[in-house]
């Protein structure tokens, strides 16, 4: 979502049986994330995983979260190469060898929301940005690891800027941050990106969030285009982004969008990014 400077946030702590609502919609996200990302392959078009969307919500009597939300008119985001997020899907973007497509998943079930999302290569995609790819899942899996109460949304951020800036150069998106996430689909508190260390709201356990780093080969810095959705980056290079919805729990954390029992971490969308061999 887009950062906004505020301060105080009221921040809403889940009970159990919220809880369990959360974790449904959690699961259900994760299943449709993987099944789109199955069918992104070379030639089909957006358009056609919006299509895709439609039918899975409902086959499963849930709602595609962005469908209507603020005026975004499909039932997912597909952010292909330079589109950082929110890319609106169109019969006219067919996907080709050597693009890379973010798909962005968020479900409404029995009125709890599930959000997550991956970044995946269609067909071969060049060594640079399969390295994009894994440093920005690796961190987002380091950002989880912070997760426990007693830590800061500061230490999250942080963890993840001085890995993708400090270590491999790239640029943390400033614009757009995680979030609360729950009965609604945007909620306080908001999770940069970036950051200090031992600054920030406190994790208690019951609250629930999204983290969701948006990373770029280049600059940092982005557009959004004249339909008031698509964020691409400032110097065409490609963005990579992997987002999970997540839980604090009394000693540590849960992963909601997974499928498994235990709230363990699962690559979003189920896709392993291979570690390329210049990072071996
Ligand atoms: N799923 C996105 C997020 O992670 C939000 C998409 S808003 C939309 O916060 F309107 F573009 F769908
Ligand atoms: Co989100
Ligand atoms: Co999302």
């Amino acid at each position: 979502m887009l950062f906004r400077n505020r301060q105080r946030p009221s921040i809403n702590i889940k009970s159990a049986q919220e809880l369990e609502g959360m974790r449904r919609a959690g699961r259900l996200a994760s299943q449709c994330l993987e099944h789109i990302a199955k069918h992104a392959k070379p030639g089909v078009s957006t358009e056609e995983l919006h299509e895709l969307q439609m039918e899975f919500a409902k086959k499963h009597n849930a709602i595609p979260a962005p469908l209507n939300y603020k005026g975004f008119p499909k039932s997912l985001c597909t952010s292909i190469n330079e589109v950082v997020c929110h890319g609106i899907p169109t019969p006219s973007r067919i996907l080709q060898e050597g693009d890379t497509i973010g798909i962005d998943v968020t479900l409404i079930v029995d009125g709890f929301y599930g959000d997550n999302a991956t970044t995946i290569p269609v067909g071969e995609i060049d060594e640079e940005t399969q390295k994009l790819l894994w440093v920005t899942m690796e961190s987002l899996k380091k950002a989880i690891e912070k997760v426990e109460p007693g830590r800061r949304l500061g230490d999250i951020g942080s963890t993840i800027q001085t890995f993708a800036e400090q270590k491999h150069g790239y640029g943390v998106v400033r614009d757009f941050v995680g979030h609360g996430i729950g009965t609604k689909f945007h909620e306080e508190p908001q999770v940069p990106h970036y950051g200090k260390p031992r600054t920030g709201v406190r994790l208690r356990p019951g609250m629930t969030f999204t983290i969701e780093p948006m990373i770029n080969l280049g600059t940092w810095k982005l557009k959004v285009l004249e339909d008031g959705w698509t964020a691409v980056t400032l110097d065409g290079k490609p963005s990579a982004q992997y987002e999970h919805t997540l839980a604090v729990t009394e000693n540590g954390v849960e992963i909601l969008t997974v499928q498994n029992d235990e709230g363990i971490w699962e690559p979003p969308g189920r896709f392993e990014i291979a570690k390329p061999a210049s990072l071996a």
